[in-house]
């Protein structure tokens, strides 16, 4: 991809689900695409000088939401890059319209049983302690579905390899710059 391509010119932001692969298919978009790539719970974590996990333990989770919100309105004033976010964080409002303004969301959708199957074998999810995966992520799709549908780009992932998303989201982007031209 050459360096100035109508594709790279807007930061791209995942959304989606745990588990959906936002931050693995991100990176392999980001290289694809010749942009950085932005993981925002990791800056998230540096930003607090902890993990996802003890922010939730000691300051509880609207605490983490608000430092969600800081942490994604600055990383959407940075130069384009592909943004990956955590589940939660298109859910938010005010996030969902600042990246509406500020970057082209990217819904990364899977199967909810897949999903489940890959976030048991990681424990590094608070929201998911001592849950059933399948009975959480089938609440948040209840309660986060409708925000996501309002997202520029859907995708179906699923069981397939991450290069087959990204592939997709290319050819998504590359059909919406064409429109828009
Ligand atoms: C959350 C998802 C996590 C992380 C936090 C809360 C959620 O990110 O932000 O544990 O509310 O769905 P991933 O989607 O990257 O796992």
């Amino acid at each position: 991809m050459p360096a100035f391509s109508p594709l790279n010119r807007k930061t791209i932001a995942l959304i989606g689900l745990m588990g959906v692969g936002k931050s693995s298919i991100g990176r392999r978009l980001a290289s694809a695409l010749a942009m950085p790539f932005t993981d925002a719970d990791a800056e998230i974590e540096a930003a607090a000088g902890r993990s996802i996990t003890d922010i939730f333990e000691e300051f509880g989770e609207a605490a983490f939401r608000a430092g969600e919100r800081r942490v994604i309105a600055r990383l959407l004033e940075a130069p384009p890059h592909v943004l990956a976010t955590g589940g939660g964080a298109f859910d938010d409002e005010e996030t969902r319209r600042l990246i509406a303004d500020k970057a082209i969301s990217v819904w990364l959708k899977a199967d909810l049983a897949v999903l489940a199957k890959r976030v048991g074998r990681r424990d590094t999810r608070p929201l998911l302690a001592g849950k059933d995966p399948l009975a959480v992520l089938e609440a948040q799709a209840q309660a986060r579905y409708e925000s996501f549908a309002g997202a520029d780009i859907i995708i179906e992932t699923g069981e397939t390899a991450h290069s087959v998303a990204v592939d997709a989201i290319i050819k998504a982007l590359a059909a919406r710059a064409a429109a828009q031209a």
